[in-house]
């Protein structure tokens, strides 16, 4: 992107700068609203948005049918059934300063005779929801996806207490909000998908979509998720005509609504409701970011209308990015799986945006490099999508005398082996095989959840395992014993028990999962579905070469190579024999059942209920899966067994006025260790 003023571009270089920006736009937009875990900071994703925009207004004999601007982000997921929106799920327009604000304001005020209100919202960090309501019943619930095909998340929003099942009159009405994850909630999910070797969420708004946006209904009521609805698709079966009036109506109806609003006149109430929120900010309970002005009268709203994207009668003013001034005490490197080695600024902590911050990551030499961050330095700080912290730049008025260049490092910190940049890359890598800050980063996947699913093994137990030498390599778990397991610290008996079971559970995953674990270059859970299906067994793919496995439909040249090179070296034969003797399963068996069939939870459906107390409730709900019960969250004549821990309360009674057998904790345990 340059920062060449539009008004001094031709054409033909708004159409070339416009054909660079459309390809990355679209690149962070599919990683933010389909992935759920975006790979740029909002606010520069806003920034090249915006520019883009400015460009193809300026010339809009550049646009493109593809063009990011021409449709709302995101897509569906293939797993989730899809609902079409009658009337479309729109966006929202941005704008970054208050100047700007008002010009929207003048220019809708020259459109527009009569003299009008605006209501002043919250632009709440969530993902859109639409609520379907037929006679006051709530019968479908699905998310926004590309705005007229969205997602039916029905099962999931039902698990939410926010969303009222009946309303208070029998309309038929689509209702539209915000489903959000409460700031409190996310750092305590974070803290345990850490502490449980899982990648955390980059912010609540991905961590509310990744919690809807999948297919197990407890998952998503764990996830202690809240709305705010704000919108409704046609306003004519409500009494009010106005904006703010739709917000009380929708309370009167029994959904939440954010109590903040406030109708301003002018732009002097608008601005004077935006500095209240900018002050007010961080003491919220849940993320914004910015403020949302519409036009209060309904009647105006539809009148205005929208375009393709975004609608006339609103805007949205996204807050500038909070900074702070701290100190660079030192610059710590470390090392990835794959053997990446990345910098991170360690400094004085600060309190910024809400919390203490006291690190950021500097990505990779060139990042360091460009911006020439020293040890001593005082650097301007903020959050990215307010919650990552990131250094802005240094302040060049206060560097020290003797602050020098970082040096990049030339050897691994962890193993001392030379580090190179393959392919041109930009990062650093080790590329000794033998790294032990590799190796342990590698079991800290193996483990992870999509991979071999080991509950209970996360980065701080891998740690201690190679510290203490115990472990050597992903195979070495399955040998490890329950008296080694003790030496490590806070372990008893039962976390020891747990564990092993937990690793001893993992030998019979279908080889998809030994494969994604294994940390194959460029084969993400999705390749190594593909390949292990098509090839069926571990002797098969490694007997292939790259024109048999690209031969598979989704898998291209680059993962091809990939394999075979992996494959390829004694190291790797090696391990897979060593996994073969500790009896990991090297076979495809999904899709058949992938349980022994004499378990006795094969084909059970069963509900956990309660608060558990040793075990957590994705253990418990992972290795009823893997003994082939299906976990639901709610209790009905189908339910097999429910599983009902402290406190447990209507599921409970359920369970017992229909006879189903239900199990404490405790004698769910001792099924888990009689295996
Ligand atoms: S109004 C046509 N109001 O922001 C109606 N949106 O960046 C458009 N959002 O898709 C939405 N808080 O998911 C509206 N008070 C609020 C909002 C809000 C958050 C979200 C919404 C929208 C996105 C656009």
């Amino acid at each position: 992107m340059t920062d060449k003023p539009v008004k001094d571009l031709t054409e033909q270089q708004a159409a070339e700068e416009a054909a660079d920006l459309r390809p990355q736009l679209t690149a962070w937009g599919k990683a933010y609203y389909d992935a759920d875990a975006p790979t740029v900071e909002d606010d520069v994703y806003d920034r090249v948005y915006a520019r883009l925009v400015a460009l193809e207004t300026a010339f809009p004999t550049i646009v493109t049918a593809d063009s990011p601007t021409q449709h709302v982000g995101g897509t569906t997921r293939g797993d989730l059934p899809k609902v079409t929106h009658e009337i479309p799920m729109l966006s929202l327009g941005d704008v970054f300063s208050i100047d700007e604000l008002k010009e929207f304001d003048a220019r809708l005020r020259e459109n527009v005779e009569e003299d009008f209100d605006y209501n002043c919202e919250l632009k709440i960090d969530g993902l859109a929801i639409n609520l379907h309501y037929e006679n006051g019943k709530f019968v479908q619930g699905s998310t926004r996806g590309n705005g007229s095909i969205g997602e039916d998340i029905t099962a999931n929003l039902l698990t939410l207490p926010s969303i009222p099942k009946s309303l208070s009159r029998p309309l038929s009405i689509d209702v539209r909000g915000e489903c959000y994850m409460p700031k409190a909630a996310f750092l305590a999910l974070n803290q345990r998908r850490e502490a449980e070797g899982k990648a955390p969420f980059a912010n609540p708004r991905n961590a509310a979509a990744g919690s809807l946006r999948q297919l197990d209904t407890q998952v998503t009521a764990d996830r202690k998720l809240a709305t705010f609805m704000y919108n409704i698709a046609d306003y004519d079966p409500l009494d009010t005509r106005t904006q703010s009036g739709l917000l009380d109506e929708l309370a009167e109806l029994g959904f939440s609504t954010n109590p903040t609003y406030q109708v301003a006149h002018d732009m002097a109430d608008v601005q004077a409701y935006i500095d209240e929120y900018t002050g007010q900010r961080n003491d919220l309970a849940y993320g914004i970011d910015g403020i949302v002005i519409k036009a209060n009268p309904l009647p105006l709203q539809r009148e205005l209308g929208a375009t393709v994207k975004v609608p006339r009668w609103a805007i949205a003013y996204k807050f500038p990015p909070e900074e702070v001034e701290t100190v660079v005490r030192d610059i710590e490197w470390t090392v990835g799986r794959t053997g990446i080695v990345t910098p991170t600024a360690v400094m004085d902590p600060v309190p910024l945006a809400g919390s203490t911050v006291a690190r950021a990551s500097l990505h990779n030499p060139d990042y360091l490099a460009a911006k020439d961050i020293r040890i001593g330095d005082t650097v301007l700080l903020h959050k990215a999508g307010d919650i990552i912290p990131e250094i802005s730049q240094f302040v060049a008025a206060k560097r020290p005398a003797d602050a020098a260049v970082y040096p990049v490092p030339t050897h691994c910190p962890s193993c001392g082996a030379e580090l190179v940049h393959l392919d041109e890359e930009v990062a650093l890598r080790c590329i000794n095989p033998g790294c032990p800050a590799q190796l342990a980063e590698g079991m800290n996947h193996f483990a992870s959840r999509n991979a071999m699913n080991i509950a209970g093994l996360g980065p701080q137990i891998v740690a201690q395992l190679f510290d203490r030498q115990l472990v050597s390599d992903v195979a070495s778990l399955y040998t490890l014993t329950a008296d080694q397991l003790l030496t490590l610290d806070k372990f008893g008996d039962k976390s020891a028990q747990n564990l092993l079971t937990a690793i001893d559970n993992s030998r019979n995953n279908s080889l998809e999962r030994l494969l994604f674990g294994l940390g194959i270059r460029h084969v993400g859970a999705k390749a190594a579905r593909s390949i292990a299906e098509h090839f069926g067994d571990i002797d098969h793919l490694m007997a292939a070469d790259a024109e048999a496995i690209v031969a598979i439909d989704t898998v291209g040249q680059i993962i091809a190579d990939s394999v075979v090179t992996y494959f390829s070296t004694d190291q790797v034969q090696q391990l897979i024999a060593r996994l073969r003797t500790v009896g990991v399963n090297l076979t495809y068996t999904s899709g058949a059942v992938v349980t022994d069939e004499d378990s006795q939870f094969a084909g059970q459906r069963v509900v956990l209920t309660g608060k558990l107390l040793e075990l957590t409730r994705p253990e418990a709900t992972a290795w009823l899966e893997q003994h082939g019960a299906t976990v639901t969250g709610s209790v009905s004549k189908k339910t097999d067994l429910v599983i009902a821990g402290e406190a447990a309360g209507s599921k409970l009674t359920k369970a017992q006025s229909l006879g189903i057998t239900v199990w404490n904790e405790a004698q769910l345990q001792s099924a888990m260790t009689e295996k």
